[in-house]
């Protein structure tokens, strides 16, 4: 939520800045800002709306040249999204500019507090607070001397309450670019001559593929030659140098419309990659680099999974996968519920939270919840340097790549990997009698690439599909078992990108009510279990006659050669056969591409829908 760039160095600052922005847009596309540094005075422009205003603005009216500067894309929380609350901010004097991500949760009375001063505030921000605040702190410690503005920041920070990252610069010092984070990401890219923030490694990938962690409660200093973090209270901190294993390549469409469609497409090798060292050549899976041992995880009695959105659907389908292989009780919890309910853990309760971005606020604040009652932690996460990963004992990495559109569709497929590999790990460190199963499915696990293949090699019919419905005004999707929660999460796809009402429901509660939502020629999306699941299978045939009896149009995926779902599917979706388990790995693809198709053909932005950002990192 929020992009942020920062950058010192030899380049045109600008340039740098706005083609990072461009990279970091995915983050909120509400407003965009840019702030140079020229000639000892600070220019600053902003527009309302997405990047491509800006870049008209500043066409129209180019700042002057500078080497040094930062931008800012905006997902508006504190003030509508107009060009008065667009980033940067800049105080009273107009020498000192400020960029955030998050929210300040006690800027009120901070505000008050300047306003009594004198400060006279322009915006509705909570940010705007912080460039007054500085400008009073660098009064304070003589904000022209080499290292003020750290040092106003680490004043101001010890103020501030609530999750934030912020970037300034001050015309007192043409070399120095100050981050700070707290529960929001922030990262240094490492480069010649030239260094740079931000909170994705996206926004500098072309110019550096070294980057620096920053920790919690961290100030960094940015200049051409060097960075220096300390913590809040200005002692030097330790961080932790990473080198970016994906390139410039992986950040860009590749000649696709959408990131989107380039994402899905990418979708078997991300599966393949997350399997990628994981299965050794005698079959059994080594995953000794989730840094929790065997001796523990055979200690766990009970196991509770948290996160949000796609990736709370991806822990719903690992409660199945837990429950019937590693023989554990397990729950799973909307990552902002969590920490609000008295549920009971102890040091045998595992909590592996599932978060893409690894810095989705309230899956962090889950963790935390989690550490406090003592729990084990254990994160699945695909983005390396993010916070999750840092705040768990544990973590199991998916190996999606850098997923740029909003609505998460690989790095969906790449956790459910994650999380089958977990079940079939636990099972096999604690010896279940699952033994000759378990290994089956490792072997099966390596097939799926070929199986994610296939279903994208057959997608035109979902395509012209989607296009026919866009006219519709609700969709509904059912499934039983594993395929509730894929219907789950094709009804958020169509929701978020076509902004559609979508409902997803297990099939057997159709009958408690939501069958009355059912009307002539209402599309009804039913995600069919394997026949060899033979009750299951013959109780969803049942539901789709119900529905089709009351008129629903049934558009039914179910695997090759199901003849049985033939003649109560007004269209069939045929995925290649899988044991139940596995099956949302083949079934979820259709319904990705259905919601993009239909978005598209509706004429919207599928990577960038309406009122949403990847990476969540507010509560
Ligand atoms: C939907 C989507 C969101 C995210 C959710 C959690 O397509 O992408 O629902 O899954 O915001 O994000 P992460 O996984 O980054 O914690």
């Amino acid at each position: 939520m929020c992009g942020i760039v920062g950058y010192v160095g030899g380049r045109p600052a600008l340039d740098v800045v706005v083609d990072g922005l461009a990279r970091l847009e995915y983050r909120g596309y509400d407003s965009a800002g840019v702030a140079v540094l020229a000639d000892g005075r600070l220019a600053t422009a902003k527009r309302a709306g997405k990047l491509v205003n800006l870049r008209e603005a500043l066409a129209e009216e180019p700042p002057p040249a500078g080497t040094l500067g930062m931008g800012h894309t905006r997902w508006a929380t504190h003030g509508p999204p107009n060009d008065r609350n667009a980033h940067p901010h800049t105080d009273c004097t107009g020498t000192v500019a400020v960029i955030h991500n998050g929210i300040i949760e006690n800027f009120a009375e901070l505000r008050a507090e300047l306003e009594d001063g004198g400060h006279k505030l322009k915006s509705d921000t909570d940010t705007e607070a912080v460039a007054h605040l500085l400008e009073n702190e660098l009064a304070a410690v003589d904000g022209n001397a080499q290292g003020g503005l750290a040092e106003a920041m680490r004043r101001v920070c010890r103020r501030l309450q609530g999750a934030f990252t912020l970037v300034a610069v001050h015309t007192g010092d043409a070399d120095l670019v100050v981050g700070a984070r707290r529960n929001s990401p922030l990262v240094v890219g490492v480069g010649q001559g030239e260094n740079f923030l931000a909170s994705d490694v996206a926004a500098f990938i072309e110019h550096t593929r070294d980057a620096i962690e920053l920790g919690q409660d961290q100030v960094v200093e940015l200049r051409s030659g060097g960075v220096t973090v300390t913590d809040f209270e200005g002692r030097p901190a330790d961080v932790k140098e990473y080198h970016v294993d994906w390139d410039v390549s992986a950040a860009e469409k590749g000649g696709y419309d959408y990131f989107m469609l380039k994402e899905i497409a990418e979708q078997p090798r991300a599966v393949a990659d997350t399997l990628l060292g994981r299965i050794g050549a005698d079959g059994r899976l080594h995953l000794d680099e989730m840094r929790i041992s065997d001796r523990e995880l055979r200690e766990v009695d009970k196991i509770i999974i948290v996160a949000c959105g796609t990736s709370y659907h991806a822990g719903l389908i690992a409660k199945y996968a837990i429950e019937h292989w590693a023989g554990l009780p397990c729950e799973v919890e909307l990552a902002s519920e969590f920490r609000y309910r008295d549920s009971i853990l102890s040091p045998t309760t595992l909590v592996i939270a599932i978060s893409q971005s690894g810095e989705t606020m309230d899956a962090l604040m889950a963790v935390r919840h989690a550490r406090e009652q003592k729990a084990k932690l254990l994160g699945i996460c695909n983005v390396n340097g993010s916070t999750l990963p840092r705040e768990c004992d544990g973590v199991l990495y998916t190996h999606a790549g850098p997923e740029i559109a909003v609505a998460s569709t690989k790095a969906f497929l790449t956790q459910l990997v994650a999380v089958y590999l977990i079940a079939l790990y636990l099972a096999q460190v604690r010896g279940t009698k699952w033994g000759d199963e378990v290994f089956a499915m490792v072997q099966l696990l390596e097939r799926m690439p070929e199986k994610v293949d296939k279903v994208l090699e057959t997608m035109e019919p979902v395509r012209e599909l989607a296009r026919s419905l866009a006219d519709e005004r609700c969709v509904l999707f059912l499934g039983r078992h594993v395929g509730f929660p894929v219907a789950l999460e094709g009804a958020l796809k169509l929701k978020e990108l076509a902004y559609m009402h979508a409902e997803g429901f297990a099939a057997g509660e159709l009958k408690h009510g939501p069958i009355a939502l059912i009307e002539q020629g209402l599309p009804v999306v039913v995600v069919v279990p394997p026949r060899a699941r033979d009750v299951l299978h013959d109780k969803i045939v049942s539901n789709i006659q119900e529905i089709r009896a009351r008129g629903a149009r049934t558009i039914v995926i179910a695997e090759e050669g199901d003849e049985s779902v033939q003649p109560y599917a007004d269209t069939l979706i045929s995925v290649p056969a899988v044991p139940t388990l596995l099956q949302p790995l083949v079934t979820t693809v259709p319904l990705q591409v259905f919601a993009c198709e239909l978005a598209t053909a509706k004429g919207h932005d599928v990577d960038q829908p309406r009122n949403l950002a990847k990476s969540v990192t507010v509560e």
